[in-house]
């Protein structure tokens, strides 16, 4: 019997000074902060500073700041044809080659430093929301929107999805939603990119690695499970019955469960309320009532430690303004696009190869049979 335990389960790998999370209070920092004191006061684009730099901006540090993401907004044509090439794949591996379209015709971008990092994960900040609204359009058979410089980061990005101008409440979700996922210690994309970044490779590698590696059901994609949950189920009265056969059958619950919080994920709780008043703005109140019955019928799996996730709320706030399902990993990537670029930046300052073991259970002493005679 070995003495490891797989998935890395509970190993520090460095010491970080970008979030701290408290899995068994439930609590989520980044930078010093409390994740509820900046999703109540923070924008996305400070939050993004806060993360990147290790400090609030000041006035003119933030203004600077949005002119630079402002001024990146935009996409070169050729990642656009590059886009169109492949837009009948998963929306995740059209994400994955038009970001590596994109680095690679960022030819400044190609140091593994931080100097050259920093600017380019600014940059790189702006494209990620302009390349997942521009492959949701193109997937539709629609032009692409050109962002509009007026606009904050999230109200541009819900302009450049849908082609108008979003409601401010709406963009004022998107914009939570972004804070929320902007940051999750290290988590499997950001351990990713780390490890692209620790073999000296260059911001864009590293970026592509964690976009490759947020695609899977166990990371990013469990808010579209989720939403197809509460779709699938279509009546509150038969929650409790359908999770029930779900886990009788031994399967996960989608939405439930965390490697770290042994509670209730904070952002879960932000994202509940919002939930619930969007869908009874938006004249849907069933989903919530769904959400609502699930987690009731979740309740004896506290005792292990399995509470609602941020992905167990998202998918249903997301679907409300118009977002379909297969882009909420994209949506994932647009906000934890800071939290990529400061792992990699931390990485690089004090830089050191990742590269763990593997305990080998195999044979060992077989000898080689020439092929006629296998
Ligand atoms: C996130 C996740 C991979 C964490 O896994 P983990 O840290 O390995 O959790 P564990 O397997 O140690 O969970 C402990 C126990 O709770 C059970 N459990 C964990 N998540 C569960 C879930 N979502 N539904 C039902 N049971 C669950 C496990 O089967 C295990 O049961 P056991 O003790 O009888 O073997 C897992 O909870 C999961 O797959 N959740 C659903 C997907 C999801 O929402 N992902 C988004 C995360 S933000």
């Amino acid at each position: 019997m070995s003495k490891i335990g797989t998935g890395l389960k509970g190993v520090v790998l460095d010491e970080t000074r970008i979030a701290f999370i408290d899995g068994d209070a439930g609590k989520l920092v980044y930078r010093g902060y409390n994740i509820h004191d900046l999703a109540q006061h923070a924008t996305f684009e400070e939050t993004s500073y806060l993360l990147l730099h290790g400090a609030l901006p000041t006035r003119d540090q933030l203004d600077m700041f949005e002119e630079d993401l402002r001024n990146a907004r935009a996409i070169p044509r050729s990642v656009i044809d590059t886009i169109d090439r492949v837009k009948a794949a998963h929306p995740m591996d059209i994400l994955r080659t038009a970001v590596s379209a994109v680095t690679a015709l960022d030819e400044s971008s190609n140091d593994a430093r931080v100097d050259v990092a920093l600017p380019a994960g600014v940059r790189l900040i702006a494209q990620v929301a302009t390349i997942v609204a521009a492959m949701h359009r193109m997937r539709a058979g629609k032009e692409p929107v050109a962002p509009r410089r007026d606009l904050g980061h999230a109200a541009n990005f819900l302009y450049m999805m849908f082609g108008d101008e979003p409601a401010a409440e709406d963009a004022k979700i998107i914009d939570l939603d972004l804070v929320l996922h902007a940051e999750h210690s290290s988590n499997a994309s950001t351990f990713a990119a780390r490890v692209a970044a620790g073999t000296g490779a260059d911001l864009g590698s590293a970026i592509v690695a964690a976009i490759a590696t947020l695609k899977g059901p166990f990371h990013g994609g469990a808010a579209e499970a989720v939403q197809k949950t509460v779709e699938e189920i279509g009546d509150p009265e038969r929650a409790v019955e359908y999770i029930k056969e779900k886990t009788e059958a031994g399967e996960k619950v989608m939405g439930f469960g965390h490697r770290v919080y042994k509670t209730e994920d904070p952002r879960a709780s932000e994202l509940r309320g919002v939930a619930q008043a969007l869908g009874h703005q938006k004249g849907n109140d069933r989903w919530f009532q769904i959400l609502t019955e699930i987690e009731r019928a979740m309740e004896p799996y506290r005792a292990k430690g399995i509470y609602p996730n941020v992905d167990f709320y998202a998918g249903a706030v997301y679907s409300l303004l118009g977002i379909p399902e297969e882009q909420f990993i994209p949506m994932f990537a647009v906000g934890r696009m800071p939290g990529w670029v400061a792992h990699v930046l931390e990485q690089y300052q004090d830089n050191v190869l990742i590269r763990p073991l593997l305990e080998y259970t195999g044979p060992r002493h077989l000898r080689y049979v020439p092929i006629d005679r296998r």
